[in-house]
């Protein structure tokens, strides 16, 4: 009874390894089946196998179980499509294909991959929208999009993704409003979309980002005002909003922005003066405010900008005297206030300067 007992045991044991490859095996299979591999990079990819955890890009967990947590393909002159059958790796916790030459959409079925705490998808020639089932991502931490071809709007769902820190999308093709779920995002550290077609108002609840350090949404098509909420990010270092349709005042809120170093405002329709506050901006080192209509005198707190390396005011309407105060920037490698109706002398101490 006994020996009969061991007896299946062991054929068990020998009959195993003749079930064949896992099911993380089967999934990436198939998701091979859709992938052009002009350099055999994915050559490895054995059926035989019994797991796949020695394939070129792929890691398991160390544990007895040894799921798929990473799948790393970058930079292996992958085209194709990405397909569905992604959604049943979901122990994943990182998907990089980035730098390859993908095409279709991005699937859906991501959202399933529940554990995912970084995707990168950026570099590639996805088209589409962006899945609104990516909120139901709870750990994602870094979200990757940019250079593809991407178009329709930013999803409402993106709110849901409570982990965010790097969101990244710039020069696609999306548009659309900016979802105000975004200022639920508190972990939301940089947050990156330019060279889109992006239109609408900035919403004010980005404010609520406590943590944003980084607001890029040059080369798109805001309109409306620079709400004033953005003053409440208090982190922010980069405010990149350059060839957009802004109206409105340069809010003086933004002087709260105590941490700013670059502030890129030109090319939009701003209008009324410069506020004064803008000199409680101890850490600038770049302002950006030409081409746009801008009127009133140049306050002389811009002489406390004490790191500023860069002031462009060129192309406004700006009128009365430069300030005096300039001269007290030492590090100022570039003024340019051409364009304007200005009088009165740029102190000598500065060089490099057109007028
Ligand atoms: C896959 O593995 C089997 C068994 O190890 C081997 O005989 C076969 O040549 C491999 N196939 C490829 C394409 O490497
Ligand atoms: C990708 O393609 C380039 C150019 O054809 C080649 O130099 C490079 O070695 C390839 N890299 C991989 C990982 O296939
Ligand atoms: C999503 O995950 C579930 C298990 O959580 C699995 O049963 C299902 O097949 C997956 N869907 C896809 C599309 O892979
Ligand atoms: C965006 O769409 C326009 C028109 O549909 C197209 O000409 C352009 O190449 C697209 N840009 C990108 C980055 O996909
Ligand atoms: C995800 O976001 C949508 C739209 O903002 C919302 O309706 C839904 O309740 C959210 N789901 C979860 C699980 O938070
Ligand atoms: C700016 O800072 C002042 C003083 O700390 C505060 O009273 C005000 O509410 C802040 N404004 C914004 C928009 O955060
Ligand atoms: C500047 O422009 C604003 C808005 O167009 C206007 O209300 C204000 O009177 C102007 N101020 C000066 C000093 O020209
Ligand atoms: C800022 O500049 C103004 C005017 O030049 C000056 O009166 C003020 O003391 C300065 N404030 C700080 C904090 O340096």
């Amino acid at each position: 009874m006994v020996v009969f007992f061991w007896g299946i045991l062991a054929a068990g044991l020998l009959i195993c390894p003749l079930e064949g490859l896992n099911s993380d095996g089967m999934y990436l299979l198939e998701l091979k089946k859709t992938i052009h591999d002009q350099f055999n990079n994915l050559g490895n990819w054995n059926s035989s196998d019994q797991t796949p955890c020695g394939w070129r890009g792929v890691a398991c967990t160390s544990d007895y179980r040894a799921v798929v947590w990473s799948l790393n393909l970058n930079s292996m002159n992958l085209s194709g499509t990405l397909s569905s059958s992604i959604g049943g790796l979901i122990f994943l916790t990182l998907l990089d294909v980035s730098y390859n030459e993908f095409t279709g959409t991005i699937p859906k079925e991501i959202g399933n991959c529940s554990r995912l705490e970084s995707l990168y998808l950026n570099n590639n020639e996805f088209n589409g929208q962006i899945p609104a089932e990516f909120g139901n991502l709870p750990w994602l931490k870094d979200l990757s999009l940019c250079n593809n071809k991407l178009s329709g709007p930013i999803p409402e769902e993106i709110g849901n993704l409570s982990s965010l820190v790097d969101f990244v999308a710039y020069t696609n093709n999306l548009t659309g409003p900016l979802p105000r779920s975004l200022g639920k995002l508190k972990n939301l550290v940089t947050f990156r979309a330019g060279q889109n077609a992006i239109y609408g108002s900035l919403p004010g609840e980005l404010g609520g980002c406590q943590r944003l350090e980084y607001l890029g949404l040059a080369q798109n098509e805001l309109n409306g005002d620079i709400p004033k909420e953005l003053g409440m990010l208090g982190s922010l270092t980069e405010l990149i909003l350059w060839d957009n349709q802004l109206s409105g005042f340069v809010p003086k809120e933004l002087g709260n922005c105590t941490n700013l170093e670059t502030l890129a405002l030109y090319q939009n329709n701003l209008v009324g003066e410069i506020p004064m506050e803008i000199g409680d901006l101890k850490f600038l080192k770049k302002l950006y405010i030409y081409r746009n209509g801008l009127n009133g005198t140049i306050p002389r707190e811009i002489g406390n900008l004490s790191m500023a390396t860069e002031i462009d005011f060129s192309e406004n309407c700006l009128t009365g005297e430069i300030p005096s105060e300039f001269g007290r920037i030492n590090g100022l490698r570039l003024l340019y206030l051409f364009q304007n109706q200005l009088t009165g002398v740029i102190p000598n101490e500065l060089s490099s300067l057109r007028n």
